[in-house]
C-alpha cells in the first residue's frame, strides 16, 4: 500500500492525559507539530512543559497504566496511534529513532558496543530477526559497517571501541556511540531529547555540531529538543515553542527569533543571557504550574505580563500570520 503524504511527520491535537492522585492531568493539550522529509525542527520550552512527554508519545515509550493518549500522530501518512504494537516496533525503534540525554541508560551494560551494533547492522542486512545468528559473510560484513558508522562519529580507534562495554567509555564517547546506533538503523527520522546535557558544554557543543553534520549529509529529518536556544537557532529551519503542554507558537528559526510574538516567546528570549548588557534580563516570572490546577483558559495567563480579561476563561485558538507562522493569543489577531 503506498500512501501520499506531505509531511513525515504529523502529530494532530495530540493529547496526554496521567491519572494522578487527586484527579486527571491533562499534560497535552492538543499539541500540533509536523516534521517535513530532511527537515530540521527543534522544539523549546521550559522544564516541565511537555516536551519528553510528547516525544515518547511518539515513540510508544509512555507508561501503559494511568495514561489516556487522543488525537493522531501521523507517520508516512500512517496514525501510529492505530497500528498494533508489532506494527508500530517496524517503525519506531527503525526509522524513527530516539537519542536520549543520558546515553547510559539507553545501551545495554552487558554487550560490547560491537555486539549492540552488529545486531541492529545484522538485522536490516538480513532482514531477519534480531538475536538470530547471522552467517558468518554478513556477521562480518556488519562489524566493518559498524567499525564505518563509529569513524563517521570521529571515534578514533573504533576496533577497540566495538570491543568495549558501555561503562569503559566516556560519556562523551557513549553519546557518540549511540549516535552511531541510530545512524546504523538508517532512519528517516532521529528525535534528540536533550543530546549531551549530561556532558560538559564544549564536548555537547561538539557532538551536536558532529549531529547536525550527520543528519545533513544524509538527508535525514532531525526533531530535537534543546534548552540551549543558541543551538536552535544555529542548527535548525523551524522551531516549536512549547508551553504547559500546548504548542504556543511556530516559526520559521529566523522569523521566530526576529520576531516573536507570543509573550512567553517573548520572555524565553529575553532570558537569554546577552554578550552586551547586564547579564541576565528579567526573563518570565514563575515556573509551570500544575497540571491539576492550569487555568481554563490560556496556560499562559496567571504569568503574562499582557494578559486581557478574556484570556483567563477563553483558550485562544492557533492563528496563522503569514506561511509557516503560527501563534495561539488573544493579543494576536
Ligand atoms: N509517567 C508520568 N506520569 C505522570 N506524570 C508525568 C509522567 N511523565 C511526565 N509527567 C509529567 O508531565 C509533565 C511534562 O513532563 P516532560 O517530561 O514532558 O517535561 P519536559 O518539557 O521534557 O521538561 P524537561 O525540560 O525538564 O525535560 C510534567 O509535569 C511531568 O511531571
Ligand atoms: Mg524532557
Amino acid at each position: 500500500m503506498t500512501l501520499t503524504y506531505k509531511q513525515l511527520l504529523e502529530i494532530k491535537d495530540l493529547t496526554v492525559d496521567f491519572d494522578r492522585f487527586g484527579g486527571k492531568a491533562r499534560v497535552l493539550n492538543r499539541v500540533n507539530l509536523a516534521v517535513a522529509k530532511g527537515e530540521k525542527v527543534g522544539v523549546v520550552g521550559e522544564t516541565g512543559c511537555g516536551k519528553s512527554v510528547t516525544m515518547k508519545a511518539v515513540m510508544n515509550l509512555l507508561p501503559t497504566r494511568r495514561v489516556t493518549v487522543g488525537g493522531s500522530i501521523f507517520y508516512k501518512g500512517r496514525d501510529l496511534l492505530t497500528l498494533d504494537r508489532f506494527a508500530r516496533r517496524q517503525i519506531t525503534g527503525k526509522e524513527v529513532v530516539m537519542i536520549f540525554q543520558d546515553p547510559m541508560t539507553s545501551l545495554n551494560p552487558v554487550f560490547t558496543i560491537g555486539q549492540q551494533m552488529e545486531d541492529i547492522i545484522g538485522y536490516n542486512l538480513a532482514g531477519a530477526k534480531r538475536g538470530l545468528r547471522l552467517p558468518k559473510r554478513l556477521r562480518q560484513e556488519a562489524r566493518e559497517q559498524a567499525a564505518r558508522f563509529l569513524a563517521a562519529v570521529k571515534l578514533a580507534d573504533p576496533e577497540r571501541i566495538l570491543n568495549s562495554y558501555p561503562f569503559q567509555l566516556s560519556g562523551g564517547m557513549r553519546q557518540r556511540v549511540l549516535i552511531a546506533l541510530a545512524l546504523a538503523n538508517q532512519p528517516d527520522l532521529i528525535i534528540a531529547d536533550e543530546p549531551g546535557t549530561a556532558l560538559d558544554v564544549t564536548t555537547q557543543a561538539q557532538i551536536l555540531e558532529l549531529m547536525d553534520q550527520l543528519v545533513q549529509e544524509r538527508g535525514i529529518a532531525l526533531l530535537m529538543i534543546t534548552h540551549n536556544l543558541g543551538v536552535v537557532r544555529e542548527t535548525t529551519d523551524r522551531v516549536y515553542v512549547m508551553y504547559a503542554g500546548t504548542v504556543v507558537e511556530t516559526a520559521a528559526t529566523d522569523a521566530l527569533f526576529a520576531e516573536p510574538l507570543h509573550p512567553y516567546t517573548k520572555g524565553l528570549l529575553d532570558s537569554v543571557p546577552k554578550l552586551h548588557g547586564q547579564g541576565l534580563s528579567a526573563g518570565i516570572e514563575g515556573s509551570v504550574p500544575d497540571y491539576l490546577q492550569m487555568n481554563p483558559g490560556c496556560r499562559f495567563y496567571p504569568r503574562c505580563p499582557q494578559a486581557l480579561p478574556k484570556c483567563e476563561f477563553e483558550p485562544p485558538e492557533p492563528r496563522s500570520i503569514s506561511e509557516n507562522h503560527m501563534v495561539s493569543c488573544h493579543l494576536i489577531g
